[in-house]
């Protein structure tokens, strides 16, 4: 490849990943609500995600404390969405 291709493949790298970048800043926010940091779960931030999640519908199920709204997301594996933060 002649010097100057290279020079201008280079500068086309550099500007694509300009837009990639600008494009990841202003993607929303993320919406789904993390997991709160309060005495209801507290316990959860430490333990296993797959042990944790068993005791989600202690509270948020039909009937429980805090149901789940009826147009939640598919609700398998609560803690991949719902992040502990
Ligand atoms: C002891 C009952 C209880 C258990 C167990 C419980 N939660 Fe909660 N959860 C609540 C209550 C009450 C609220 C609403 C008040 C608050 O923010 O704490 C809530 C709020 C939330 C919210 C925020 C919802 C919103 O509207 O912002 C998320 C997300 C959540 N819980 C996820 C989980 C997950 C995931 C688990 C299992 C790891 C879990 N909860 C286990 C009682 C519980
Ligand atoms: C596929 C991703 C996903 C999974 C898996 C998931 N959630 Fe959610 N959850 C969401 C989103 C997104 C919202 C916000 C919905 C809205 O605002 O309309 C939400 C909302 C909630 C809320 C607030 C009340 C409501 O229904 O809007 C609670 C509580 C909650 N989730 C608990 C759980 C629990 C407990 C589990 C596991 C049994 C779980 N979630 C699994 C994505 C998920």
């Amino acid at each position: 490849m002649k010097k100057d291709t290279v020079l201008l493949l280079n500068i086309l790298f550099v500007a694509l990943a300009g837009v990639i970048l600008i494009f990841l800043f202003n993607a929303p926010e993320v919406t789904t609500p993390h997991v709160p940091k309060d005495e209801n779960h507290q316990k959860f931030f430490t333990m296993h995600k797959k042990e944790a999640e068993k005791q989600c519908e202690q509270c948020h199920a039909q009937g429980k404390e805090y149901p789940l709204s009826e147009d939640h997301p598919p609700k398998y594996r609560c803690l991949l969405c719902h992040i502990r933060k």
